[in-house]
């Protein structure tokens, strides 16, 4: 989460010397375009080879918000690639490293629309699907191997993301716009809570277990050797 028009380098640095000022942290920078391959294997070659790294937040991404027709397709494949194959690619290279070392934390930065395709666009929320269903997938090899996974589901947050897009966040009404550091605090509050999914403003987290637990109940019936009666012959003939 970031704020001001200044090149990345510099963001990146004044960043770095505010954290080793303010806390007195060793703070290093390493700057990557993540929609080019080869800085991306640079960062995973990074996450992969160097022990001291024991938690990721796979955060970078941008948005789309308006309607998919008319989408620009080069901003389509940036936006999968940054918010798709780079999440990817860095997750399997931090899991793989966490899981041999028996140790670390992987946080994958999704969002709401995961749970909700019909707001915005379509090809934005796709990609945050996507992020909840590698989490998913990832906490079950990972737990075993003593590696704590958590995806956040933010809902709209007050970032340059909305600007980046197009969009200007005062049109939303204020009260469905969380401030930054609540939505931080909130989904480093629900990894304290050892949750895998945190949605920092839903008010009750048993709505999405019932929504998981129902999701989870169709499993065994998704992949069976005959189609649904429904779908039988003389069925469709008497439709
Ligand atoms: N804001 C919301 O309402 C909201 C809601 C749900 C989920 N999210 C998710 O939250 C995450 C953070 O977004 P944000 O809201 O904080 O937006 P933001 O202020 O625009 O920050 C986006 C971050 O991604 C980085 N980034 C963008 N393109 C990149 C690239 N090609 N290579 C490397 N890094 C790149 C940016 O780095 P630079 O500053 O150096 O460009 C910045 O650190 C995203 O995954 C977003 O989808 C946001």
């Amino acid at each position: 989460m970031s704020a001001g028009i200044r090149l990345p380098q510099t963001r990146l640095d004044d960043l770095a010397a505010q954290l080793r000022t303010g806390s007195g942290v060793g703070v290093e920078t390493l700057r990557a375009d993540l929609t080019v391959a080869a800085d991306v294997a640079q960062v995973a070659q990074r996450l992969s080879s160097d022990p001291a790294i024991s938690l990721l937040v796979n955060n970078a991404g941008i948005a789309m918000i308006g309607p998919l027709i008319g989408s620009e397709p080069q901003r389509l494949e940036k936006m999968i690639s940054l918010n798709v194959v780079a999440v990817t690619q860095l997750a399997v290279a931090a899991a793989t490293a966490f899981a041999a070392r028996g140790r670390g934390t992987l946080i994958n930065i999704a969002s709401v629309l995961a749970l909700a395709p019909e707001r915005y666009n379509g090809a934005y929320s796709g990609t945050k699907a996507y992020v909840l269903n590698l989490t998913q997938a990832l906490e079950q090899e990972l737990s075993p191997r003593g590696v704590r996974v958590q995806v956040v589901l933010p809902g709209a947050t007050r970032t340059e993301l909305w600007a980046r897009a197009g969009i200007d966040i005062s049109y939303l009404p204020p009260g469905m716009v969380m401030e930054v550091d609540e939505m931080v605090d909130a989904a480093l509050a629900g990894l304290d809570l050892c949750e895998t999914v945190t949605i920092p403003s839903l008010p009750d987290m048993l709505e999405w277990d019932v929504l998981n637990t129902m999701r989870l109940d169709l499993v065994p019936l998704l992949s069976l050797k005959y189609a649904a009666a429904r779908y039988a012959e003389d069925a469709t003939f008497s439709a």
